[in-house]
């Protein structure tokens, strides 16, 4: 497997997804905007983070929270214009940090003119733009489609929603006589215009992109080699004229998608990672019953980061925009142990906004563009205790989403004057992260223990680091030497060569 150069600062990177409706609102709309964002860009520094994936911003119907593009070039004029956005990329830029744009490259909305246009009887530029099929009464095989909706006749394949046409980068095999082959000139246009998307925002000051649905690229791709070349051409663009530019793709296979050319692959909550073992299930392995498994976590894991060792980093999200958040499935006193090992496992780790509160996800609230349950993770950040949680001035019933309706949510000012918040602790956890090396990114790690403690070493050049994490309501002893250096819940001791660790604690050791 080639290895991709990698930007410098994603050593040392620790990332903050900011959902841009719910994160700040300035201008008393009820929708967070980016003047928000640039006024809460000490907030996030504060914290210690130093890197933001922003969600999409682009023109949309915003019947999937903008997953649904409609101009890939103009910014919602809800968030704000191009110009603004170019000043938050400027202020994060002052302040040392960095940022990831969204790209969407599997499919438009279908409100898109590309998809106008493909859906004429007569050719033209981007009759080809789609996966489209030669009959309105045939769909293209293992996909959703559309049909009736056009005056050609044809059925078009969707990505995701139904209104999520899926663009056209061909089939890897092909079979009926209207799958296209990926050199072809339809799917070979959907490329450049895709890598035209991608120098836009790159030369106005981005500093790469989170791909969405990355996998998803080409068709009848059973072991996506078809995707990993495509994603491979891109690399190479990305070589010439943005080698600074950081790539994370949605795959969740870090071994396929380091292999097209990204920096860093996301653990996700489907597919294989068990990832959801360790934080949402009904047994989370970083519960205080101490009933959970790690097991087939760190198996998986262990798998992974063999087949990619020293090619690209696996990245563990706190949550995310598409899964009910951290809290829900985790006690407040437990959530200071997720955090220890999210931030001292290797890869860049993200921090889903309000996670480093513990902000609840709201069951069962009603679905806002498009996010059915997924919208009870998706509620404004709650700032302090003044209206509205100080999200907005706009009256409360014109919030983009409702607010957490509990008076005891928990909320950032509070939190940030308590020594003994979880926004403290996550907040130091960071600090301690960046003064080690050895637990950032590029630092290896090898598992000990599987089970209850969980135990792993970090180690570079300069240090070794273990790392003892009891989730569960339990002393743990375990043999070994060494200084403690950090210590979260009620500690730990060092005593003739056993480290008693007290339950629901971890401790840091330096060997
Ligand atoms: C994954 C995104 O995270 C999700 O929010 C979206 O609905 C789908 N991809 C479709 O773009
Ligand atoms: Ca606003």
């Amino acid at each position: 497997m080639r290895k991709t150069k990698q930007p410098k600062w994603l050593e040392n990177a620790v990332f903050y997804e900011i959902y841009p409706q719910s994160f700040c609102d300035t201008n008393a709309d009820g929708i967070g905007d980016f003047q928000g964002i640039i006024d809460r860009l000490d907030y996030i520094q504060e914290l210690g983070c130093n890197a933001i994936w922003m969600n999409p911003c682009y023109m949309s119907p915003f019947l999937d929270a903008g997953y649904d593009i409609s101009d890939y070039y103009r910014t919602a004029p809800r968030y704000g214009t191009n110009a603004d956005i170019k000043r938050l990329f400027d202020e994060l830029h002052k302040r040392g940090m960095h940022i990831l744009l969204d790209l969407v490259p599997g499919h438009t909305s279908w409100d898109h003119p590309w998809f106008k246009e493909s859906c004429k009887a007569a050719k033209n530029e981007f009759t080809d733009r789609y996966i489209w099929t030669d009959s309105t009464w045939e769909g293209p095989e293992n996909m959703g489609s559309l049909h009736g909706i056009s005056e050609r006749c044809g059925s078009v394949g969707v990505n995701f929603f139904s209104h999520q046409p899926a663009l056209n980068y061909g089939y890897y095999k092909t079979k009926k006589p209207w799958e296209q082959k990926m050199n072809d000139p339809g799917p070979a246009a959907t490329l450049e215009a895709m890598m035209d998307v991608m120098r836009f925002w790159l030369k106005l000051g981005c500093d790469g992109f989170r791909c969405d649905m990355a996998h998803s690229l080409v068709k009848r791709d059973e072991n996506a080699k078809g995707t990993i070349a495509i994603w491979n051409k891109i690399r190479k663009f990305l070589d010439v004229e943005f080698p600074d530019a950081a790539m994370v793709s949605e795959w969740g296979e870090p071994d396929k998608s380091l292999a097209g050319g990204f920096h860093m692959d996301f653990l996700l909550h489907f597919g294989p990672s068990h990832y959801n073992d360790l934080f949402r299930c009904d047994e989370p392995f970083f519960c205080t019953r101490g009933k959970g498994s790690a097991k087939q976590f760190v198996k998986t894991y262990v798998g992974n980061y063999e087949k990619t060792g020293g090619k690209g980093l696996i990245c563990i999200p706190s949550g995310n925009h598409d899964m009910s958040r951290l809290s829900y499935q985790l006690e407040t006193c437990e959530l200071p142990l997720a955090f220890a090992f999210i931030l001292s496992m290797p890869g860049a780790p993200f921090i889903y906004y309000g996670d480093e509160i513990g902000m609840r996800y709201l069951p069962d609230i009603p679905s806002v563009e498009g996010g059915y349950e997924r919208t009870g993770s998706r509620t404004p950040m709650q700032w302090d205790r003044s209206a509205n949680a100080g999200f907005s001035a706009a009256p409360a019933d014109a919030l983009y989403i409702r607010i957490d309706p509990d008076e005891n949510r928990p909320d950032a000012a509070s939190q940030m004057k308590d020594p003994a918040s979880l926004w403290n602790s996550v907040k130091s956890m960071i600090a301690f992260r960046r003064r080690h090396t050895c637990l950032q990114s590029m630092g290896e790690v090898e598992f000990i223990s599987d089970t209850y403690p969980l135990i792993y070493r970090r180690k570079d050049k300069n240090e070794s680091i273990l790392v003892i994490i009891q989730p569960a309501d339990a002393l743990a002893q375990v043999k070994t030497s060494g200084e403690i250096l950090f210590t979260v819940g009620s500690g730990a001791e060092i005593k003739d060569g056993v480290c008693t660790v007290n339950g629901v604690s971890a401790v840091f050791i330096k060997e």
